[in-house]
């Protein structure tokens, strides 16, 4: 028996994300939570004729606590979009303090789910979902990931022009970092098959991965940023979860974690100089079994990227757990 719940389930990202749920067969039971029209979307989902049960939750009546009850899997893309112009970074000041409160919910009321955080900035969302589960007392590292699994999709899209594939996700490529702009790190060396990217297409190529999402932000034009794509990669993300937690084998996953706490992640922290990172996790039934290290080897340009990358990480990072050990007033 899975269940799972969307938290934000009906915003731009949750509604789709939902749908992807309702429709799986890995999925037993689905909560859907948000602070407007969760009773519309699920009764809407509830017509699918497929296995999960499904209810939608609003925070009266102990709306939270009964869509977490029970719960496996949490799922949070629940805050505000972006609008032209502005950076990840710039809805900290709304979505930390939802993602805080949401996760409080976990603590209390599921603390042994697997959580997934799809709000932005994920590079500081992650963090803050971190401190609240350690002052509960609850934080299990090997359960908190960060969803990065679009910046994956974009890279596997992108680059089918010099894989050649007909299906561009048969391709392999790692992705590190974060999931903000310059922290984002194709690493197209490791990718399996080999990939021949020209030398004077690598860095507008390295570019759009990383900046991907602001092209759909561009072109919504103010009504918003991805979410359909976003919410197939989550969900592809919260798939490979479950198929873990079902017991299959071999699964492996680039997402964002606490590297200190996943076996394998402290010789990833001390090669980067920083202690949340998102690299290539084997996963099982506990979670995170594995920080796999891939960043020996890389070329010259790659190494420039991921410093870069972990300067801005550095700081966003630290953002996020100041937000909880020293709260704005
Ligand atoms: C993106 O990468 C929404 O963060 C999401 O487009």
């Amino acid at each position: 028996m899975v269940k799972a719940a969307v938290l934000g389930a009906s915003g731009g990202i949750g509604q789709p994300l939902s749908l992807l749920f309702k429709a799986s067969p890995l999925v037993d039971e689905l909560a859907l939570y948000d602070v407007v029209n969760t009773p519309g979307v699920a009764a809407d989902l509830s017509h699918i004729s497929s296995v999960a049960k499904i209810s939608g939750y609003l925070p009266k009546d102990g709306g939270l606590e009964r869509a977490l009850t029970g719960c496996d899997v949490v799922v949070i893309p629940a805050g505000i979009p972006r609008k032209p112009g502005m950076t990840r970074d710039d809805l900290f000041k709304i979505n930390a303090s939802i993602v805080r409160d949401l996760v409080t919910g976990i603590a209390q009321f599921c603390p042994k789910a697997f959580i997934l955080i799809i709000s932005n900035p994920v590079n500081s969302t992650v963090p803050i979902a971190a401190e609240v589960l350690k002052n509960a007392g609850v934080f299990d590292p090997k359960r908190l990931f960060g969803v990065t699994t679009l910046d994956v999709v974009r890279a596997e899209t992108f680059t089918q022009e010099f894989s050649g594939l007909n299906n561009p996700s048969d391709i392999t490529i790692p992705v590190v970092g974060g999931h903000s702009g310059e922290t984002i790190v194709p690493l197209f060396s490791k990718a399996t098959p080999a990939l021949q990217i020209p030398a004077d297409r690598y860095e507008a190529l390295v570019k759009r991965v990383q900046f991907g999402g602001d092209e759909v932000v561009q072109a919504k034009d103010g009504a918003g940023s991805a979410t359909l794509s976003m919410a197939y990669a989550g969900f592809r993300f919260a798939e490979s979860i479950i198929k873990a937690v079902k017991g299959q084998t071999g699964i492996v996953e680039p997402t964002f974690v606490y590297l200190p706490g996943v076996p394998g992640g402290d010789e990833i922290a001390k090669a980067t100089g920083v202690d949340f990172f998102s690299t290539l996790v084997a996963l099982n039934a506990t979670g995170a079994e594995k920080a796999i290290n891939i960043l020996d080897g890389i070329t010259p340009q790659e190494e420039k990227l991921l410093k870069a990358c972990t300067e801005g990480l550095k700081g966003n990072i630290t953002k996020g757990v100041e937000f909880i050990s020293s709260p704005p007033k």
